[in-house]
């Protein structure tokens, strides 16, 4: 028999719900001078960060993801039975296998959904979201959820005041579907690693590499390290440079920028890249003293805060913004459909 197949009908993928899930407890700037030298004052002004949700003993990334995507789907009344892929970002999956992205599927009872987990660091929401836009497009799929979820306290070192003030646990995650006839969605991106930075922010320990052992425990190597003044520089140019480009090849400015959703790494980088960019601080969603550094979640969690502020209307021109280990660089042109 002769090998036939169904026509693809391409559509572009838009973003149809968001939700977002954060653990109740909280770690304040006043806990960690308690931990670690260091104080209020010098945590607000060099990062902007006041307090982080941190996830008790027990919790993991797919509890976190899974609450993320109930509420998601909740909002757009889609049942999980509906979901046809779930594709979850994250660099503290709940073990090194089976991938979070099965955990969520079973907890979230997506009967019908394949998945899987996608490590890009902080950058992983923003590839993931294309990887699950292209799933949409390709005519293959309906429904897919792209989570980013990260418990970034289960592999922080609380003696190191260098890291462990910066980052907080959460989880966020967007419903993709077609996008109707009178709806533009997810326009283009542009993504780009350098791997000459994986030197400068990375976990050595558990892989492959330097597989867990007493020594490597001994030695930290199962903790975030991070030379924080070389991820600040190239995380301002290359998320500057990244989103200009990406915006004069659509024929855009940065004018025409109604939201732009950065990567919450620092309230500094996220400040200077808007500069470089022209873009007034009223058009920049900004949490990250809510929430700290969630890694993969900061995204999605920064689109559920925009929402909540009333700065993404239906037509509004997006563009969601982000830098990480690797590193990884990505920049997403939309226009916002809910
Ligand atoms: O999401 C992934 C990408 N990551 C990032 O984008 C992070 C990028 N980097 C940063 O956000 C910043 O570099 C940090 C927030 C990590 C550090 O801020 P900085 O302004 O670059 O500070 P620094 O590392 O140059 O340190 C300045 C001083 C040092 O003391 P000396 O050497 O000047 O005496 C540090 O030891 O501040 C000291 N310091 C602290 N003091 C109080 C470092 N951490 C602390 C602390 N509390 N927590």
């Amino acid at each position: 028999m002769s090998l036939t197949a169904k026509p693809l009908t391409p559509a572009r993928a838009k973003i149809s719900s968001v939700g977002m899930y954060v653990p109740p407890k909280l770690l304040t700037n006043a806990d960690l001078e308690s931990m670690v030298e260091t104080n209020d004052e010098w945590i607000v002004t060099r990062t902007g960060i006041r307090v982080r949700h941190i996830a008790e003993k027990g919790v993991a990334t797919s509890d976190l993801a899974t609450e993320a995507a109930r509420r998601c789907l909740a909002a757009r009344g889609v049942d999980a039975s509906e979901i046809d892929a779930i594709l979850v970002a994250t660099v503290t999956p709940d073990m090194m296998f089976p991938a979070t992205a099965c955990l969520v599927q079973h907890k979230l009872g997506a009967t019908h959904a394949w998945g899987f987990d996608l490590s890009a660091a902080c950058s992983g929401f923003v590839y993931a979201l294309q990887m699950g836009a292209k799933l949409i497009e390709s005519g293959a799929h309906s429904k897919v959820l792209v989570i980013g979820a990260d418990v970034m306290s289960s592999i922080l070192d609380y003696t190191d005041r260098t890291t462990c003030i910066l980052f907080g646990d959460g989880a966020g995650a967007v419903l993709l579907e077609p996008a109707a006839a009178d709806e533009v969605g997810l326009v283009d991106f542009k993504h780009e690693v350098d791997g000459t930075g994986a030197t400068s922010l990375y976990m050595a320990g558990g892989g492959s590499l330097h597989p867990a052992t007493a020594e490597t425990v001994a030695a930290k190597m199962h903790y975030v390290h991070q030379d924080g003044g070389s991820v600040f520089k190239v995380a301002v140019r290359k998320m500057a440079e990244l989103s200009e480009s990406l915006l004069k090849r659509n024929g855009l400015t940065p004018a025409d920028v109604d939201c732009f959703v950065p990567h919450q790494a620092n309230l500094r980088i996220i400040q200077a890249t808007a500069e470089r960019l022209g873009l007034p601080l009223e058009r920049v969603v900004v949490n990250i003293g809510e929430y700290g550094n969630t890694t993969a979640a900061t995204i999605p969690l920064a689109l559920c805060t925009a929402m909540e502020k009333g700065m993404l209307r239906k037509g509004a021109t997006v563009v969601l913004a982000s830098f990480g280990g690797g590193y990884t660089v990505g920049s997403t042109l939309l226009r916002w459909e809910i």
